[in-house]
């Protein structure tokens, strides 16, 4: 059986539109790299909203590792709890992730709530930090920074979590010149080290170095709901 799969699943925001996945199924291996191409508004974030229980297919099925993955499965906190440490979502969009007063404990919110002691905590905390370059940010405010230090501190704050699959939409989005090659570096880490990783990306370089699979979401989506 697929470690990932999305069996014929359908979904649609409101029950009046065309579905932005009609029919649509994916199965992937443990530890592949999957990128996800396509055109503004063909899916990619909502699939990725999908994959981490944010939104929930009409019709059709999400099992991860033998679990259904299910609003009834999530609401139970222990199951939540158990999924979330698995999936870390990098989303497209840093600003929605980052809600805590510093850098600091915007990276340590993760970790706490995993019930992990306070040393423990700062450990990983510290070495989120050092690797995403930001420990000078640490006392800062997150919405205060640059869209690109946002990215880092977003990526920190999956990255303390340690989980076995990452979903990271448009990782590239915002970031330097520099601060690509640091995330290159780290993606290339994370794949040595055997995650799972599903990235909506445009850019080639992430796609040549690190995918294993290529879906284009462009042809299975078009304007018209296809
Ligand atoms: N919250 C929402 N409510 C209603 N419709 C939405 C919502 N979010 C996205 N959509 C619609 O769903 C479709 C897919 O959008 P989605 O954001 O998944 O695309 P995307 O591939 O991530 O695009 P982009 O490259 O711009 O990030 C689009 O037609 C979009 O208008
Ligand atoms: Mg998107």
């Amino acid at each position: 059986m697929a470690y990932l799969e999305l069996r014929d699943i359908t979904f649609a925001y409101d029950t009046s539109e065309n579905p932005v996945f009609d029919g649509f199924s994916l199965s992937l291996e443990k530890g592949v790299c999957l990128a996800v191409r396509g055109d503004n508004g063909a899916g990619k974030t909502t699939l990725f909203r999908i994959l981490n229980g944010l939104s929930f297919p009409v019709k059709g099925e999400y099992v991860l590792d033998g679990v259904k993955i299910t609003r009834e499965y999530l609401k139970d906190n222990s199951n939540a709890k158990r999924f979330h440490k698995r999936m870390g979502y990098l989303f497209q969009n840093p600003d929605i992730m980052l809600f805590n007063a510093k850098v600091y404990d915007e990276i340590a919110f993760g970790p706490r709530q995993m019930g992990i002691g306070e040393d423990k905590v700062r450990e990983r905390t510290e070495d989120c930090m050092n690797l995403l370059e930001i420990r000078q940010l640490a006392d800062k405010a997150p919405y205060h920074l640059s869209e690109g230090q946002k990215k880092r501190v977003a990526l920190a704050a999956v990255l303390a979590l340690n989980p076995e699959i990452l979903v990271l939409d448009e990782p590239f989005a915002g970031l330097d010149t520099k601060n690509r090659k640091l995330f290159m570096k780290i993606l290339g880490e994370l794949k040595k080290a055997g995650k799972t990783l599903i990235i909506a990306t445009h850019s080639e370089e992430i796609t040549e170095a690190f995918a294993d699979r290529v879906l284009d979401l462009s042809t299975f989506v078009d304007e018209t709901g296809r």
